[in-house]
């Protein structure tokens, strides 16, 4: 017999400040949480849902909230990992939406499922990350996507999507442009391998697996290692309220990039892979400007990594938010280039 699914519970005036890891104090008009896919479909039959914007919601980890949000909030629950399939050398993996990221990670790892493991203790959920094509450490999650399930939300059906409908690129996906607001993403199946690649040049993974003696690594102490690097660079939410890089790192022309290089000798820079653009790190600039360790009220720039703004309690989303235009404003002045905001500003 075919499961029955009830809507969900919807409650009136919540505060969002545990669903937000800026833990910035405003509040829906409504909220729910739905634990399936089907519990929404009955929701949005409710003619009083019919009319109010509907917001979604996974870790709330790349969210910036300025305001009382007059929606419904819809918190993504959806749990499960399953094996869809398995090959000599990969195995395809599927986890539900609102499976925690890092808890995913976790598991690909105990299994020895290689690809993801640079990308350990990312905040935010699975169905959050194709989004913006979360990455770290020489990584990105379009290297090991394989599809993903969305309920269109005006047709109502269920549509999949492979990379290149994803049009991944630097933190960014369809989904932050032509497909916004269109569709809730239900599940995201990963390609992960049986026999690893490592990916140790990048930042101080080598260091760490170095000092700790290690040799011939495997994906756990790769895993291990980015823990550990993070856990001295980036704040945890539960301690300190951030979003993680507030700022995407610019990339600026061959031309501009000789410019900066002559002005500000020893400028970090990375080549951007099939283009003559070069990347820049906004966290050195925001730190040569002055701000790194900042703070004004509750609203501060983290005292080890420039590029996380970060709520020391009390901050609200416009604070932190003026906060971002004054160093935007001073990056411009001091090396020309304009900074973009990786973190969605409601
Ligand atoms: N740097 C400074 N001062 C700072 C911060 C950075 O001088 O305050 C310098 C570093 O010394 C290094 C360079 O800038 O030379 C790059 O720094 P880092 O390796 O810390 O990485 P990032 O470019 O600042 C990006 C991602 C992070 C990801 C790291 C590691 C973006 C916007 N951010 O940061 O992602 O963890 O690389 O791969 O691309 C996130 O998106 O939320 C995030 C944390």
């Amino acid at each position: 017999m075919p499961q029955v699914y009830s809507a969900p519970f919807v409650v009136e005036n919540v505060s969002l400040k545990q669903y937000n890891t800026f833990g910035i104090d405003v509040s829906a008009r409504y909220f729910v949480e739905i634990n399936h896919l089907q519990e929404y479909v009955q929701l949005i039959h409710e003619q009083k849902y019919a009319h109010i914007d509907h917001m979604f919601v996974g870790g709330g980890s790349n969210l910036l909230l300025t305001q009382d949000v007059n929606a419904l909030v819809v918190k993504i629950s959806f749990a499960g990992i399953e094996v869809l399939d398995e090959s000599a050398d990969f195995v395809w993996v599927r986890a539900g939406s609102g499976v925690n990221w890092h808890d995913f990670v976790q598991y690909a790892v105990d299994h020895q499922w290689a690809g993801i493991e640079n990308l350990s203790l990312i905040p935010g959920t699975v169905g959050a990350a194709p989004m913006q094509n979360i990455g770290a450490y020489g990584v990105e999650i379009k290297d090991t996507f394989d599809h993903l399930e969305a309920l269109n939300l005006e047709t109502l059906l269920i549509e999949r999507f492979d990379s290149e409908a994803c049009q991944f690129g630097y933190r960014e996906s369809y989904f932050k442009h032509a497909g916004k607001g269109r569709y809730l993403i239900a599940s995201v199946c990963f390609k992960l391998a049986k026999k690893p690649t490592l990916h140790i040049s990048y930042g101080a993974i080598k260091d760490v697996l170095t000092t700790n003696g290690i040799v011939n690594p495997g994906i756990r102490e790769v895993a291990d290692a980015v823990i550990s690097i993070r856990k001295s660079k980036l704040p945890d939410p539960k301690d300190i309220g951030n979003s993680g890089s507030f700022f995407k790192n610019p990339t600026v022309s061959a031309a501009e990039s000789i410019r900066l290089q002559h002005d500000f000798p020893g400028i970090p820079h990375y080549a951007v892979p099939e283009s003559t653009d070069i990347k820049f790190p906004a966290g050195w600039c925001i730190e040569q400007a002055g701000w790194k360790g900042y703070r004004s009220g509750d609203a501060g720039v983290h005292v080890n990594q420039a590029l996380v703004l970060v709520n020391y309690g009390q901050a609200t989303g416009v604070e932190i938010k003026e906060l971002s235009e004054q160093i935007k404003a001073s990056v411009l002045a001091k090396f020309g280039v304009p900074l973009e905001t990786e973190v969605n500003i409601i």
